[in-house]
């Protein structure tokens, strides 16, 4: 049940869409869907992203904390011929949650079965689901913030007692019977949190949270990637890819690729540090990872509203986005950058923002108050 996303676009239109930008110089990734630096999965990433996949906790380079948390729990459970504690992994997309529950699934040496909380319509399709699986066996849901409610409740009986209980008839003469299920661990995925119902929330005996990646990290990642695509590839190539990839290795692994092809047709064949930054450069993608929207967005706060404060949805709509990409895509890198900031009162657009795109700094405006020392003091 893997969810592979066909992408739809033969390998074909990819080199005719690269060789068009190479040779006019326009990029063509015009349509939402196809940012290059959305850190949401586009039809291009295809099922490179499943090929790059490590497989184990060795080979999952960064988030140390989560990594040696987990590897306890799962030698623990193993230990105990128990099933590990019900895990819920958070953060941002393109930050490895699949992977880690694909790495879990190994590291215990059980199935692993993939759905998420958009494809459980029914009750009765969890129920399939629960019934089919293993002793031990990883039920890992993708989205899960999205289950119908419905659904979740007869996932609490399963997460606790490891039990359904199935309604059988209808009106006065229905009654419900209680099927025992195997042992199971079930991994959740989210991008939202916060849009967990707290029952639901509360049945995770495990939560991590997944971070945003170094450059250091990422150019390992970038590395291990070229080396198993076997991409000639020099150390500070990888490291200025790093730095534009905005600490998401979804993001590496796609440019990498792109990178790649300018490589090939312009250069060497070697990805270097100067065909990196002349290739995302043609790629409108900036020295420190922002494309498009990020400039649009930070533009519009400083010229229009003068650095804020000022709402997401006002921000969104005068940019003609959803709020939701402002807040899922945008906003977690400008934030770790420290050019944006979430205050009560709106957004506000940060010293470093101005500089970074060029403007003077207004006398007066809240992005004075906002310097990255009292970010990170804050
Ligand atoms: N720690 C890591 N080390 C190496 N590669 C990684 C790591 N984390 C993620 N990747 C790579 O990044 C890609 C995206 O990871 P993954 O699909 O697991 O992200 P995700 O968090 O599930 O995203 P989404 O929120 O969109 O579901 C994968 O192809 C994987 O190879
Ligand atoms: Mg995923």
């Amino acid at each position: 049940m893997e969810r592979v996303q066909d992408s739809g676009i033969s390998t074909d239109t990819y080199d005719r869409r690269t060789e068009y930008m190479i040779q006019t110089g326009n990029p063509v990734f015009e349509e939402e869907n196809e940012r290059l630096a959305s850190p949401e999965i586009i039809a291009q990433d295809g099922d490179l992203e499943v090929s790059l996949r490590p497989k184990t906790l060795n080979d999952y380079i960064g988030q140390d904390q989560v990594k040696q948390n987990l590897a306890v729990y799962i030698e623990a459970a193993r230990r105990r011929s128990e099933p590990l504690d019900h895990v819920l992994l958070y953060g941002p997309p393109g930050l490895g949650k699949t992977t880690l529950s694909g790495i879990i699934a190994h590291e215990l040496g059980v199935n692993l079965r993939i759905t998420s909380g958009p494809a459980i319509e029914k009750p009765g399709d969890l129920a399939a689901l629960l019934t089919n699986l293993g002793r031990g066996d990883v039920l890992f849901v993708d989205e899960i913030h999205r289950l119908s409610r419905a659904v979740e409740e007869i996932l609490y009986p399963a997460l606790e007692d490891r039990a359904l209980d199935i309604m059988i008839g209808k009106g006065p003469s229905a009654r419900s019977i209680r099927v025992d299920l195997q042992p199971f661990t079930l991994v959740g995925a989210t991008t939202r949190a916060g849009q967990l119902s707290a029952p639901l929330r509360d049945r995770f005996g495990i939560v991590q949270r997944l971070e945003l990646y170094t450059p250091e990290q990422l150019c390992d990642i970038i590395r291990r990637s070229a080396m198993l695509l076997d991409i000639p590839c020099e150390t500070d190539g990888a490291m200025e890819l790093a730095r534009r990839s905005r600490g998401t290795p979804r993001i590496a692994n796609r440019l990498l690729r792109r990178v790649r092809d300018f490589a090939d047709v312009l250069g060497t064949g070697v990805i270097d540090a100067k065909t990196t930054r002349e290739a995302l450069e043609r790629l409108e993608i900036d020295e420190l990872g922002l494309d498009k929207l990020d400039h649009r967005l930070l533009d519009m706060m400083i010229r229009g509203y003068h650095g804020g404060p000022v709402g997401l949805e006002t921000l969104a709509s005068a940019i003609g986005e959803e709020a939701v990409t402002l807040e899922d895509v945008c906003e977690p890198y400008l934030m770790q950058l420290g050019m944006l900031a979430r205050t009560p009162r709106g957004r506000v657009a940060t010293q470093l923002a101005y500089q970074h795109l060029g403007y003077p700094l207004e006398a007066g405006t809240a992005g004075q108050q906002y310097s990255l020392t009292d970010m990170l003091g804050g």
